[in-house]
């Protein structure tokens, strides 16, 4: 059975053929109307379950249109009108689902969830994000690198704000695809000392930067993401802004870093929080190619977990 569950538990190769595959499918598509079938229909007769227990706006349309696009069809299921959400196991929501659907996407808040579900479904899972990983927006987000800067491989990649769960799969994906990572933060919100430890361990340290400056002086990719994810409580807001405020991406930061770095944030944004309008709108900015990206790597990402 072939999950998606992260990264780091997927083959380095198998990773790269993904990669690889949903640019030759983006490119088979240039100039059609969304809606127009791939002239290939790997997905014809297959139904998808798209899951979430938190909110999406990316994940939700372009998992859904990519199985369409395929030829498949969707449901779209809200965890707290499901049973799973009030009671029913997670082991018996993937035995009874298996029954109905070819894939799951699930979009969780704790991994054991995610993990749960993999192993009692006798169908493949990709993860659509938990607490602790993102891995489908990792996978776009490298696929956009290389379409405008070629291989990822030895890129030296910046974080500033939060050590969170897009920035885990960024760690997780350094050793497979040999990039080099600074994280930018306050002490308070470094990400987990264990998967600082696994990055040494795969000999990809990340380096630690407390000076945002500092951090993005040889930056090909300058990142961010929102310095409070869909599972922070928000009583901490007006402690997060104050710590993180020194670590906004601004115009005088872009300044910093080589005029041809790349700016990326996974969306959604809070602009003039973690990213001012000129960044994002500038002309390094690749956020909505990111997105788009999604679309074609998701794409990809489902045919080699039904290897079809
Ligand atoms: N980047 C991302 O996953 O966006 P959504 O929360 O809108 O799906
Ligand atoms: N870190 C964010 C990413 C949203 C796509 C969150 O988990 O809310």
């Amino acid at each position: 059975m072939r999950h998606f569950l992260d990264i780091h538990t997927t083959d380095a190769a198998d990773l790269r053929h993904m990669i690889d595959h949903a640019r030759t499918m983006k490119d088979a598509r240039k100039g059609q109307l969304k809606g127009t079938p791939d002239a290939e229909q790997p997905l014809a007769n297959h139904i998808v379950a798209l899951i979430f227990e938190k909110p999406s706006t990316r994940t939700r349309v372009s998992f859904d249109v990519g199985v369409r696009q395929m030829g498949g069809q969707t449901m779209v299921l809200s965890g707290a009108d499901m049973q799973l959400g009030h009671g029913e196991t997670i082991a018996d929501t993937a035995r009874v689902l298996s029954r109905y659907v070819d894939l799951i996407m699930i979009r969780t808040f704790e991994p054991a969830t995610l993990e749960e579900m993999a192993e009692y479904a006798t169908v493949p899972v990709i993860n659509g994000l938990t607490n602790k990983s993102h891995p489908c927006q990792i996978m776009a987000d490298i696929m956009t690198f290389e379409e405008h800067r070629g291989p990822i491989k030895d890129a030296k990649i910046t974080w500033l704000g939060d050590g969170n769960n897009v920035f885990a799969s960024f760690v997780h994906a350094a050793p497979a695809f040999g990039f080099d990572l600074t994280f930018a933060g306050p002490e308070t919100l470094d990400p987990d000392p264990k998967l600082m430890a696994w990055a040494e361990a795969q000999g990809r340290p990340v380096r630690i930067e407390r000076d945002a400056e500092a951090s993005v002086d040889d930056a090909d990719l300058v990142v961010t993401d929102t310095w409070i994810s869909m599972h922070d409580s928000q009583t901490a807001r007006e402690r997060r802004h104050n710590q993180l405020r020194p670590y906004q991406v601004n115009k005088a930061l872009m300044e910093k870093a080589d005029e041809k770095s790349l700016f990326m944030h996974c969306l959604p944004a809070h602009r003039g929080e973690e990213a001012t309008s000129e960044v994002m709108d500038g002309p390094n900015s690749v956020v909505f190619d990111e997105a788009e990206n999604r679309l074609h790597a998701q794409k990809a990402i489902m045919r080699w977990c039904l290897e079809v």
